[in-house]
Protein backbone atom coordinates (compact mmCIF):
# COMPACT_ATOMS: atom_id res chain seq x y z
CA UNK A 1 0.00 0.00 0.00
CA UNK A 2 1.44 3.47 -0.98
CA UNK A 3 0.32 6.51 0.79
CA UNK A 4 1.93 9.66 1.08
CA UNK A 5 1.69 9.21 4.90
CA UNK A 6 3.41 6.09 4.86
CA UNK A 7 6.49 7.10 6.84
CA UNK A 8 4.93 9.31 9.29
CA UNK A 9 3.81 6.58 11.85
CA UNK A 10 4.40 7.76 15.89
CA UNK A 11 1.55 9.92 17.25
CA UNK A 12 1.52 13.61 16.95
CA UNK A 13 1.49 15.74 19.84
CA UNK A 14 -0.50 19.11 18.64
CA UNK A 15 -2.59 19.19 21.50
CA UNK A 16 -3.40 23.25 22.63
CA UNK A 17 -3.67 23.58 26.33
CA UNK A 18 -6.09 25.79 27.20
CA UNK A 19 -7.51 23.43 30.29
CA UNK A 20 -6.61 26.16 33.46
CA UNK A 21 -8.68 29.42 31.09
CA UNK A 22 -11.70 26.77 29.91
CA UNK A 23 -11.88 25.59 33.26
CA UNK A 24 -11.67 28.88 35.29
CA UNK A 25 -14.23 30.86 32.53
CA UNK A 26 -16.42 27.96 33.34
CA UNK A 27 -16.49 27.81 36.94
CA UNK A 28 -16.77 31.81 36.88
CA UNK A 29 -20.50 31.56 34.87
CA UNK A 30 -23.53 32.06 35.75
CA UNK A 31 -24.62 28.88 36.04
CA UNK A 32 -20.98 27.14 36.07
CA UNK A 33 -19.89 24.76 33.24
CA UNK A 34 -17.47 22.64 32.55
CA UNK A 35 -17.15 20.99 29.16
CA UNK A 36 -17.72 17.17 28.97
CA UNK A 37 -14.46 17.17 26.61
CA UNK A 38 -11.97 17.47 29.34
CA UNK A 39 -13.78 13.96 31.21
CA UNK A 40 -10.50 11.91 29.20
CA UNK A 41 -7.92 11.72 30.85
CA UNK A 42 -6.18 8.55 32.20
CA UNK A 43 -8.82 7.76 35.17
CA UNK A 44 -11.66 8.94 32.76
CA UNK A 45 -10.64 7.04 29.58
CA UNK A 46 -10.95 3.78 31.93
CA UNK A 47 -14.11 5.03 33.77
CA UNK A 48 -15.74 5.40 29.97
CA UNK A 49 -14.94 1.82 29.08
CA UNK A 50 -16.56 0.61 32.28
CA UNK A 51 -19.90 2.76 30.92
CA UNK A 52 -19.30 1.55 27.94
CA UNK A 53 -18.98 -2.45 28.98
CA UNK A 54 -22.33 -1.82 31.45
CA UNK A 55 -25.30 -3.09 31.20
CA UNK A 56 -27.62 0.13 31.19
CA UNK A 57 -24.98 1.60 28.33
CA UNK A 58 -27.20 0.30 25.30
CA UNK A 59 -25.13 2.68 22.85
CA UNK A 60 -21.88 1.10 22.31
CA UNK A 61 -23.65 -2.54 22.09
CA UNK A 62 -26.19 -1.07 18.94
CA UNK A 63 -23.37 0.32 17.45
CA UNK A 64 -20.91 -2.65 17.61
CA UNK A 65 -24.41 -4.50 16.13
CA UNK A 66 -23.87 -2.48 13.10
CA UNK A 67 -20.05 -2.62 12.69
CA UNK A 68 -20.13 -6.49 12.96
CA UNK A 69 -23.47 -7.68 11.34
CA UNK A 70 -23.58 -4.68 8.75
CA UNK A 71 -20.06 -4.20 7.51
CA UNK A 72 -20.54 -5.41 4.06
CA UNK A 73 -23.27 -2.72 4.07
CA UNK A 74 -20.82 -0.08 5.76
CA UNK A 75 -18.22 -0.64 2.94
CA UNK A 76 -20.42 -0.91 -0.09
CA UNK A 77 -21.21 2.59 0.70
CA UNK A 78 -17.99 4.15 1.63
CA UNK A 79 -16.23 2.52 -1.33
CA UNK A 80 -19.03 3.21 -3.93
CA UNK A 81 -15.83 4.86 -5.47
CA UNK A 82 -12.90 2.68 -6.14
CA UNK A 83 -10.05 5.42 -5.30
CA UNK A 84 -8.25 5.42 -2.26
CA UNK A 85 -8.96 6.89 0.08
CA UNK A 86 -8.62 8.16 3.95
CA UNK A 87 -10.65 7.61 7.20
CA UNK A 88 -10.20 10.19 9.61
CA UNK A 89 -12.07 9.43 12.56
CA UNK A 90 -13.21 11.85 15.00
CA UNK A 91 -12.55 10.85 18.88
CA UNK A 92 -11.84 7.44 17.88
CA UNK A 93 -11.21 6.24 21.69
CA UNK A 94 -10.32 2.87 21.35
CA UNK A 95 -12.03 2.25 18.49
CA UNK A 96 -13.26 -0.45 19.61
CA UNK A 97 -16.44 -0.37 16.78
CA UNK A 98 -13.96 1.09 13.83
CA UNK A 99 -11.47 -1.99 14.06
CA UNK A 100 -14.31 -4.23 12.57
CA UNK A 101 -14.57 -2.09 9.46
CA UNK A 102 -10.39 -1.37 9.31
CA UNK A 103 -9.87 -5.10 9.52
CA UNK A 104 -12.60 -5.94 6.92
CA UNK A 105 -11.42 -3.01 4.34
CA UNK A 106 -7.27 -4.39 4.84
CA UNK A 107 -8.40 -8.41 4.02
CA UNK A 108 -10.30 -6.57 0.84
CA UNK A 109 -6.85 -5.02 0.10
CA UNK A 110 -8.49 -1.77 -0.24
CA UNK A 111 -6.10 0.93 -0.33
CA UNK A 112 -6.90 3.76 2.57
CA UNK A 113 -4.98 5.17 5.83
CA UNK A 114 -6.42 5.54 9.05
CA UNK A 115 -6.25 8.79 10.72
CA UNK A 116 -7.92 8.37 13.91
CA UNK A 117 -7.80 11.83 15.77
CA UNK A 118 -8.94 12.34 19.79
CA UNK A 119 -8.42 14.63 22.49
CA UNK A 120 -6.73 11.85 24.77
CA UNK A 121 -2.67 11.13 23.89
CA UNK A 122 -3.21 8.13 26.72
CA UNK A 123 -5.92 6.78 24.50
CA UNK A 124 -4.22 7.00 21.09
CA UNK A 125 -1.42 4.84 22.43
CA UNK A 126 -3.63 2.24 23.78
CA UNK A 127 -5.20 2.51 19.86
CA UNK A 128 -1.69 2.25 18.52
CA UNK A 129 -0.60 -0.65 20.99
CA UNK A 130 -4.06 -2.64 20.10
CA UNK A 131 -4.03 -1.87 16.08
CA UNK A 132 -0.42 -2.49 15.38
CA UNK A 133 -1.02 -6.37 16.90
CA UNK A 134 -4.25 -6.74 15.55
CA UNK A 135 -3.73 -5.55 12.08
CA UNK A 136 -0.11 -5.17 11.67
CA UNK A 137 -0.53 -3.89 7.78
CA UNK A 138 -2.77 -1.01 8.25
CA UNK A 139 -1.49 2.21 7.42
CA UNK A 140 -2.18 4.50 10.98
CA UNK A 141 -1.73 8.10 11.65
CA UNK A 142 -2.78 9.11 14.79
CA UNK A 143 -3.77 13.05 15.87
CA UNK A 144 -3.83 14.13 19.37
CA UNK A 145 -6.10 17.24 19.67
CA UNK A 146 -9.34 18.65 19.38
CA UNK A 147 -11.41 18.09 16.40
CA UNK A 148 -11.24 21.41 14.41
CA UNK A 149 -7.52 21.87 14.95
CA UNK A 150 -6.88 17.79 14.00
CA UNK A 151 -9.73 17.81 11.47
CA UNK A 152 -7.41 21.01 9.77
CA UNK A 153 -4.49 18.97 10.27
CA UNK A 154 -5.97 15.64 8.84
CA UNK A 155 -7.14 17.70 5.60
CA UNK A 156 -4.31 19.97 5.37
CA UNK A 157 -2.11 16.19 5.14
CA UNK A 158 -4.05 13.76 3.00
CA UNK A 159 -4.52 13.97 -0.32
CA UNK A 160 -7.16 12.00 -1.52
CA UNK A 161 -10.57 11.44 -1.18
CA UNK A 162 -12.05 11.58 2.73
CA UNK A 163 -14.53 9.76 5.08
CA UNK A 164 -14.82 11.34 8.15
CA UNK A 165 -15.93 9.24 11.48
CA UNK A 166 -17.64 10.42 14.11
CA UNK A 167 -19.59 7.36 16.07
CA UNK A 168 -20.58 6.52 19.21
CA UNK A 169 -23.09 9.50 19.47
CA UNK A 170 -20.35 12.16 20.26
CA UNK A 171 -21.96 14.35 18.15
CA UNK A 172 -24.69 14.74 20.92
CA UNK A 173 -22.32 16.00 23.14
CA UNK A 174 -23.10 19.33 21.53
CA UNK A 175 -25.94 21.92 22.28
CA UNK A 176 -28.19 21.09 19.03
CA UNK A 177 -27.31 24.81 18.00
CA UNK A 178 -23.37 24.01 17.87
CA UNK A 179 -23.80 20.34 16.25
CA UNK A 180 -25.61 22.05 13.35
CA UNK A 181 -22.34 24.71 12.94
CA UNK A 182 -19.88 21.40 13.48
CA UNK A 183 -21.47 19.77 10.81
CA UNK A 184 -21.10 22.62 8.92
CA UNK A 185 -17.92 23.38 9.53
CA UNK A 186 -16.73 19.81 8.85
CA UNK A 187 -18.74 20.75 5.62
CA UNK A 188 -16.45 23.40 4.33
CA UNK A 189 -13.09 21.35 5.45
CA UNK A 190 -14.29 18.74 3.03
CA UNK A 191 -14.90 17.94 -0.76
CA UNK A 192 -17.02 17.23 -3.34
CA UNK A 193 -17.82 13.36 -3.02
CA UNK A 194 -16.47 13.47 0.66
CA UNK A 195 -18.32 11.11 3.18
CA UNK A 196 -19.12 11.80 6.47
CA UNK A 197 -20.07 9.32 8.69
CA UNK A 198 -22.30 10.14 11.56
CA UNK A 199 -23.00 7.77 14.77
CA UNK A 200 -26.65 9.36 16.50
CA UNK A 201 -28.62 7.73 19.63
CA UNK A 202 -32.29 7.51 18.32
CA UNK A 203 -34.82 9.04 20.74
CA UNK A 204 -36.34 5.28 22.46
CA UNK A 205 -38.00 4.60 25.98
CA UNK A 206 -37.07 7.71 27.79
CA UNK A 207 -36.41 5.45 31.07
CA UNK A 208 -34.42 3.40 28.68
CA UNK A 209 -31.97 6.49 28.39
CA UNK A 210 -32.18 7.82 31.50
CA UNK A 211 -31.07 4.63 33.00
CA UNK A 212 -27.88 4.65 30.74
CA UNK A 213 -26.29 7.84 32.15
CA UNK A 214 -27.85 7.38 35.67
CA UNK A 215 -26.26 3.51 36.27
CA UNK A 216 -26.98 1.88 39.50
CA UNK A 217 -23.11 1.26 40.30
CA UNK A 218 -22.29 5.07 39.94
CA UNK A 219 -19.62 4.48 37.61
CA UNK A 220 -21.50 7.67 35.48
CA UNK A 221 -21.79 9.56 38.43
CA UNK A 222 -17.87 8.79 39.25
CA UNK A 223 -17.23 9.53 35.72
CA UNK A 224 -18.39 13.20 35.97
CA UNK A 225 -16.75 13.66 39.61
CA UNK A 226 -13.48 12.46 38.24
CA UNK A 227 -13.13 16.26 36.11
CA UNK A 228 -12.88 17.64 39.75
CA UNK A 229 -10.34 15.29 40.86
CA UNK A 230 -8.72 15.66 37.59
CA UNK A 231 -8.23 19.85 38.71
CA UNK A 232 -7.18 19.37 41.33
CA UNK A 233 -4.17 17.03 40.50
CA UNK A 234 -4.02 19.51 37.58
CA UNK A 235 -4.47 22.89 38.29
CA UNK A 236 -3.92 22.19 42.19
CA UNK A 237 -7.25 23.24 43.28
CA UNK A 238 -8.82 21.78 45.99
CA UNK A 239 -12.42 20.52 45.46
CA UNK A 240 -13.67 18.15 48.18
CA UNK A 241 -15.39 16.17 45.96
CA UNK A 242 -17.48 14.28 48.41
CA UNK A 243 -18.96 17.51 48.77
CA UNK A 244 -20.57 17.41 45.11
CA UNK A 245 -23.43 14.52 43.79
CA UNK A 246 -23.95 13.91 40.30
CA UNK A 247 -27.53 14.09 39.14
CA UNK A 248 -28.95 13.32 35.60
CA UNK A 249 -32.16 14.49 33.61
CA UNK A 250 -33.60 13.63 30.79
CA UNK A 251 -36.42 15.46 28.70
CA UNK A 252 -38.08 12.97 26.18
CA UNK A 253 -39.07 15.90 24.34
CA UNK A 254 -36.11 17.94 23.48
CA UNK A 255 -33.90 14.57 23.50
CA UNK A 256 -31.61 16.45 25.93
CA UNK A 257 -30.01 14.31 28.53
CA UNK A 258 -27.86 16.20 30.89
CA UNK A 259 -25.42 15.56 33.60
CA UNK A 260 -25.22 18.31 36.89
CA UNK A 261 -23.17 17.78 40.04
CA UNK A 262 -24.62 19.63 42.93
CA UNK A 263 -22.95 21.55 45.63
CA UNK A 264 -23.78 19.75 48.96
CA UNK A 265 -22.93 22.80 51.20
CA UNK A 266 -21.89 26.47 50.54
CA UNK A 267 -18.16 25.90 50.26
CA UNK A 268 -15.32 27.74 48.81
CA UNK A 269 -12.71 25.61 45.91
CA UNK A 270 -9.36 27.34 45.61
CA UNK A 271 -7.85 26.72 41.53
CA UNK A 272 -4.26 27.84 42.48
CA UNK A 273 -4.89 31.79 42.96
CA UNK A 274 -8.31 32.08 41.92
CA UNK A 275 -11.31 31.59 44.43
CA UNK A 276 -14.93 29.58 43.03
CA UNK A 277 -17.65 30.15 45.62
CA UNK A 278 -20.55 27.44 45.91
CA UNK A 279 -24.14 28.03 47.21
CA UNK A 280 -25.63 25.33 48.72
CA UNK A 281 -27.50 23.43 45.96
CA UNK A 282 -25.55 25.32 43.47
CA UNK A 283 -25.36 23.26 39.88
CA UNK A 284 -22.26 22.78 37.70
CA UNK A 285 -23.51 21.85 34.06
CA UNK A 286 -21.34 18.77 33.39
CA UNK A 287 -22.37 17.05 30.13
CA UNK A 288 -25.29 16.96 27.43
CA UNK A 289 -26.08 13.54 25.47
CA UNK A 290 -28.61 14.46 23.24
CA UNK A 291 -31.15 12.05 21.53
CA UNK A 292 -32.49 12.67 18.10
CA UNK A 293 -35.69 11.42 15.93
CA UNK A 294 -35.03 10.49 12.33
CA UNK A 295 -36.47 13.47 11.14
CA UNK A 296 -33.82 15.47 13.62
CA UNK A 297 -31.06 13.93 11.34
CA UNK A 298 -32.82 14.93 8.31
CA UNK A 299 -32.62 18.66 8.78
CA UNK A 300 -29.08 18.50 9.93
CA UNK A 301 -27.50 17.01 7.20
CA UNK A 302 -29.76 18.81 4.89
CA UNK A 303 -29.02 22.19 6.75
CA UNK A 304 -25.14 21.53 7.12
CA UNK A 305 -25.31 20.66 3.04
CA UNK A 306 -25.25 17.24 3.12
CA UNK A 307 -27.42 14.79 1.38
CA UNK A 308 -27.96 11.65 3.18
CA UNK A 309 -26.63 8.24 0.89
CA UNK A 310 -27.55 5.44 3.94
CA UNK A 311 -28.77 4.98 6.88
CA UNK A 312 -27.67 1.94 9.12
CA UNK A 313 -29.17 0.98 12.03
CA UNK A 314 -28.91 -1.92 14.24
CA UNK A 315 -31.07 -4.65 15.20
CA UNK A 316 -33.30 -3.10 18.11
CA UNK A 317 -33.40 0.48 15.75
CA UNK A 318 -32.07 2.27 19.07
CA UNK A 319 -28.88 3.96 17.02
CA UNK A 320 -28.29 4.88 13.36
CA UNK A 321 -25.32 5.22 11.83
CA UNK A 322 -25.89 7.84 8.81
CA UNK A 323 -23.70 8.60 5.98
CA UNK A 324 -23.72 11.74 4.32
CA UNK A 325 -22.26 13.38 1.50
CA UNK A 326 -21.50 16.88 0.48
CA UNK A 327 -24.33 18.00 -1.93
C1 LIG B 1 -18.77 9.37 24.48
C2 LIG B 1 -20.22 11.19 24.18
C3 LIG B 1 -20.87 9.07 23.37
O1 LIG B 1 -22.66 10.97 25.79
O2 LIG B 1 -23.14 8.86 25.63
C4 LIG B 1 -21.33 8.24 28.60
C5 LIG B 1 -20.20 9.92 27.01
N1 LIG B 1 -21.28 10.27 29.25
N2 LIG B 1 -21.93 8.34 29.82
C6 LIG B 1 -22.34 9.78 25.74
C7 LIG B 1 -20.92 9.48 28.26
C8 LIG B 1 -21.88 9.56 30.21
C9 LIG B 1 -20.86 9.41 25.76
N3 LIG B 1 -20.18 9.78 24.47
Amino acid sequence: MNSPLDTICQTKHYFNDSFRSDILEGLQSNPKKLSSKYFYDKTGDRLFQQIMAMPEYYLTNCELDIFKNKTEAIIKTITYSNEPFDLIELGAGDAMKSTYLLKSLVDKGVDFTYMPIDISGNILSVLNEKLSKEIPTLDILSLEGEYFNMLDKATYLSKRRKIVLFLGGNIGNMEVDEAYHFCHEVKRKLNPGDLFFIGFDLKKNPSTILAAYNDALGITAEFNLNLLHRINRELDADFNVKNFQHYQTYDPISGACRSYLVSLTKQNVNIGHDIIKFEENELIDMEISQKFSESDIKRMAKESGFHILNEIKDSKNWFVDSIWQIV
